[in-house]
């Protein structure tokens, strides 16, 4: 192929991916799957590492680079980025309205709402166009050179389209202000990502996102997966547009994620209006918000209304009252999780927090319990964020006793011995028939995110397992009427709903079933994944090492779990009998499948000229056989086309067939 078409091909291919990328990490609405996403990514990064030389700063697959460094460089803010004045009450928000119509001289002023993020503030600068640094906030005039890091938040652009910036008369140089955030999910699998492999827990959100902007090594801020939400466009130090809400439409169309479902607000009222909604709606979002940010929406009266030392004029921030309340610890109890982990969870006096009445608080671990130095009898800080359960956030008094916590030195369960693993925080209990471990296993699996089984409670579990009726999952498809309706508590009704809830969950996928196996882990998002590259839970359990690490996000640790899980005897069994219960162990395909290379796994190296690799990928597909992105052994064919890469070293290598273009055509039956 000539070098100007290759350019033309690398240059769509990215443009495809910017797409793609704008859709799943701005929009949230995902048009193709993560293996497919990853494809196009392969892709383009062989091609580029065939001609180097047309590999651009901008181009997707450079958002990783570099070498970890050995400090950051300190850099002037063009414009100082201020902190905002806060408000805790309604009137505090009506005094800000009325300094504002002052300084206006007007009887209503038009606001913007937006969300406050709780994450870590950041300036993005662009030139002609390309991300060219961007900066921490630092001390408001002087922050840190971040770029690195940055480059690897998939929902900041690489760079913009010039045409949209001239169109909307936007200088080529500009600045985006907003705010790295991490999502409640992406934190909670950090945390117990942490937890396992024997790490500290972060405090909240915001803490690990900033971490993750705040290290050396860029591969470990890519590994985090943050958000970033814009809320401000400068252009010279000044805002290019009309109207606040015009920059955040701006934003918007330049392909970022701006505001948060902001509004312009005619008057106060309006603004109160908007608080209060969110008050309760934010529990509801992907990320924590801490309150809303209210804006003057006419650039002019910014200008007009100007600054104090601190802060601007035009702005305020509305915090939303913490949920948190002081109590007593009555009691530290430790209870035993579903891999035998023992969690301390302290009892407390009951309070209300939030509206919600709680009463007990994990502790998490022992090193948890010694950094918050608690103890039975303390009074004690908790918090409630979001869906998280509550937390202690600290020690406010110590009281009476001084005895350290200690961990049990047998099961509490089942008396069983515990294990510490070496380099491990967690304490665990080594027998495999504890039934606790059992009951936790049985609630996992029938949680909503996995086989979802509505009914199936902490209480009936405990009945279920204390009477020998349930030992594992499987034994919930062989439950009856009868002996259901005659537990305590259990009306008929009620039995007859719970068996048409477990007969239902037959149906579900064979992601939601891998995530409710319960293996070390995988949580909800690594099941999917691999649900989507295997496509059969038989396939998964007979998975080699090498191709468990195939799957995107799955490195050698959780490849290591997945495999000695299905090692296990017991995990076989359990297998055989979910599937003789009916349960669904084959992905549905959408379209209906060919034969004629059924099983036959494939690899493709190099460019062909009757197909671009998608089109040859969905042919393979279509006839049923599989498009993988590294030669083994278990390699049936390899495909090689102009150019080919180290692939077909590999396959000579190890004795797997080669196809040039025509065989291929030959074997497809299009030649
Ligand atoms: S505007 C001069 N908008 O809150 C105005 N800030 O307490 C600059 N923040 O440092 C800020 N969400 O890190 C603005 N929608 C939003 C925000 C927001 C979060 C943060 C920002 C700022 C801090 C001030």
């Amino acid at each position: 192929m000539a070098r100007s078409a290759i350019a033309e091909k690398i240059q769509k291919l990215r443009e495809k991916i910017r797409y793609h990328e704008h859709r799943y990490y701005v929009l949230d609405e995902p048009e193709i799957s993560d293996p497919e996403f990853d494809r196009l990514m392969q892709q383009l990064k062989q091609l580029e590492t065939e001609h180097p030389g047309l590999i651009t700063p901008d181009s997707p697959s450079q958002r990783v680079g570099g070498a970890p460094r050995e400090g950051f460089v300190s850099v002037r803010h063009q414009r100082a980025m201020l902190s905002l004045e806060n408000a805790y009450a309604y009137d505090e928000l009506g005094e800000f309205d009325r300094r504002v119509r002052e300084g206006a001289g007007r009887g209503s002023i038009e606001y913007v709402a937006e969300h406050k993020f709780d994450g870590l503030s950041i300036s993005l600068q662009y030139e002609d166009g390309v991300l060219a640094r961007g900066v921490t906030r630092g001390d408001g005039s002087t922050g840190e050179d971040v770029t690195a890091n940055v480059r690897t938040i998939r929902a900041i652009p690489l760079s913009v389209d010039t045409t949209l910036l001239k169109k909307h008369g936007i200088g080529r140089d500009f600045e985006v202000r907003g705010e790295v955030i991490m999502t409640r999910k992406a934190f909670e699998e950090l945390n117990r990502q942490q937890e396992e492999q024997g790490g500290k827990r972060f405090a909240n959100p915001r803490n690990a996102a900033a971490g993750a902007v705040r290290v050396l090594d860029p591969t470990i801020t890519a590994s985090r997966r943050l958000g970033f939400y814009a809320y401000q466009l400068l252009v010279g130090g000044r805002v290019p547009v009309k109207n606040h809400s015009d920059a955040l439409e701006a934003l918007s169309r330049l392909k970022f994620k701006a505001g948060g479902d902001w509004e312009k607000c005619a008057g106060i009222d309006a603004v109160i209006r908007y608080c209060e909604r969110w008050e309760t709606k934010r529990e509801r979002l992907p990320y924590q918000i801490d309150g809303i940010v209210i804006k003057v929406n006419s650039t002019a009266l910014q200008e007009e209304l100007g600054f104090t030392a601190k802060a601007p004029r035009w702005a305020i921030a509305y915090k939303y009252p913490a949920r948190q309340e002081t109590t007593v610890v009555k009691a530290i109890r430790v209870q035993v999780g579903r891999t035998g982990t023992l969690t301390p969870v302290a009892d407390l006096e009951p309070v209300e927090v939030g509206g919600v009445t709680v009463s007990r608080s994990t502790l998490h671990n022992l090193d948890e319990i010694e950094r918050l130095d608690v103890h039975v009898g303390d009074t004690v800080l908790i918090e409630r964020a979001g869906e998280v359960i509550p937390h202690v956030v600290k020690v406010v008094k110590h009281g009476q006793d001084e005895k350290p916590f200690r961990m049990p030195e047998k099961c509490p369960e089942c008396g069983s011995r515990i294990h510490k693993a070496e380099g491990e925080v967690a304490y665990r209990c080594v027998n495999a028939g504890c039934p606790a471990k059992r009951k936790e296993s049985l609630l996992h699996f029938a949680g909503r995110h996995a086989m979802n089984i509505d009914g199936l409670g902490e209480k009936l579990v405990d009945q279920l397992v204390a009477n020998g009726l349930v030992k594992d999952p499987a034994d919930l498809y062989h439950l009856k009427l009868e002996t259901l309706s005659n537990l305590e508590r259990m009306a008929e009704k009620s039995a007859q709903n719970l068996l048409e809830e477990i007969e239902a969950s037959q149906k579900n996928s064979v992601a939601r079933l891998i995530y409710a196996l319960g293996i070390r882990f995988v949580g909800e998002r690594t099941a999917q994944l691999l649900a989507e590259h295997f496509g059969s839970l038989h396939r998964l359990a007979a998975a080699s090492l090498e191709e468990l690490t195939e799957v995107h996000e799955v490195g050698p640790k959780v490849a290591e779990s997945i495999a000695e899980f299905f090692s296990e005897r017991a995990n076989r069994d359990l297998l055989k009998r979910l599937e003789k219960a009916g349960l669904r162990f084959e992905e549905k395909r959408a379209r209906p499948k060919g034969t004629r290379l059924a099983g036959k796994a494939f690899v493709l190296t190099g460019t062909l000229e009757k197909w671009t690799r998608d089109e040859a990928q969905e042919l393979i597909e279509s006839l049923g056989g599989k498009v993988t992105d590294s030669v083994s052994k278990k390699t049936d064919y390899v495909v090689v086309g102009a150019e080919p890469g180290s692939k077909l070293d590999k396959a000579r290598s190890l004795g797997v067939a080669t196809l040039d273009e025509k065989a291929f055509g030959r074997l497809v039956g299009k030649s």
